[in-house]
């Protein structure tokens, strides 16, 4: 059997993308194990989630230390000595410093609700809801020095709906998110992923297909 791909998830809340790559860990779709679930909230669902899973985890919280970078070695230390060779954001609500990059180079993944390079940074479903965009989607990207700035690896689009709301949208997006955290996981554990400058090549290529989404959806109607 081939070696897994050691993983190491940081989370910040509730974790259900965390709990998506623990699944497909579980059923064998993903060739890769968490090998430390790190967070710096105490009361992250995340944490509760490794427990259950007999993953091991800690806690750091970022409150007892005086500078981001600070924080960042301390967490880099305890990915390192768990042998953690990818790292994956899931729902960390920090910005990581050069410090993290440093160590884990083209090796940090993170998701954003949201289909980059629009609406970057927080509140991202509102902000697609009230600019009016007729899509929205999630994305999921190699981590560089800026906010939700690297790499794009895959990207699921949805339409948005007339009756959407921020909840409605979140819950919709977040399913998608489910799907395509665990699908980039899997690319680089295959080692299929090659970044060129902005560009994330698969290799071999996969067919994109050539379906267009149109949304309000064409009709024979007036
Ligand atoms: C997700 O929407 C993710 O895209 C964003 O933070 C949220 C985390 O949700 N980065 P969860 O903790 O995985 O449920």
């Amino acid at each position: 059997m081939e070696k897994k791909l050691r993983i190491g998830a940081i989370a910040s809340g509730g974790g259900t993308n965390l709990q998506s790559i623990i699944d497909r860990c579980r059923d064998g779709s993903l060739d890769a194990e968490i090998a430390l679930v790190v967070s710096n909230n105490p009361d992250a669902g995340a944490l509760e989630r490794a427990r259950k899973a007999g993953i091991p985890c800690r806690c750091i919280d970022h409150r007892r230390f005086a500078s981001r970078e600070d924080f960042d070695r301390e967490v880099v230390a305890a990915l390192k000595e768990a042998g953690v060779e990818l790292v994956v954001l899931a729902g960390f609500m920090r910005l990581i410093s050069g410090v993290f990059l440093e160590e884990f180079p083209a090796r940090i993944m993170n998701i954003h609700p949201a289909l980059l390079p629009a609406f970057p940074g927080l509140h991202v479903q509102r902000k697609a809801l009230d600019y009016g965009a007729r899509f929205a989607g999630c994305t999921v990207h190699f981590v560089d020095g800026g906010v939700d700035t690297g790499p794009i690896i895959i990207q699921a689009v949805i339409p948005i709906h007339q009756d959407d709301t921020e909840e409605s949208l979140k819950a919709r997006i977040l399913v998608q998110e489910h799907r395509i955290y665990p699908r980039a996981i899997q690319l680089f554990a295959r080692n299929r992923l090659r970044i060129e400058g902005r560009r994330v090549f698969i290799d071999p290529p996969l067919p994109a297909g050539e379906t267009a989404l149109v949304n309000p959806p064409l009709a024979n109607e007036p």
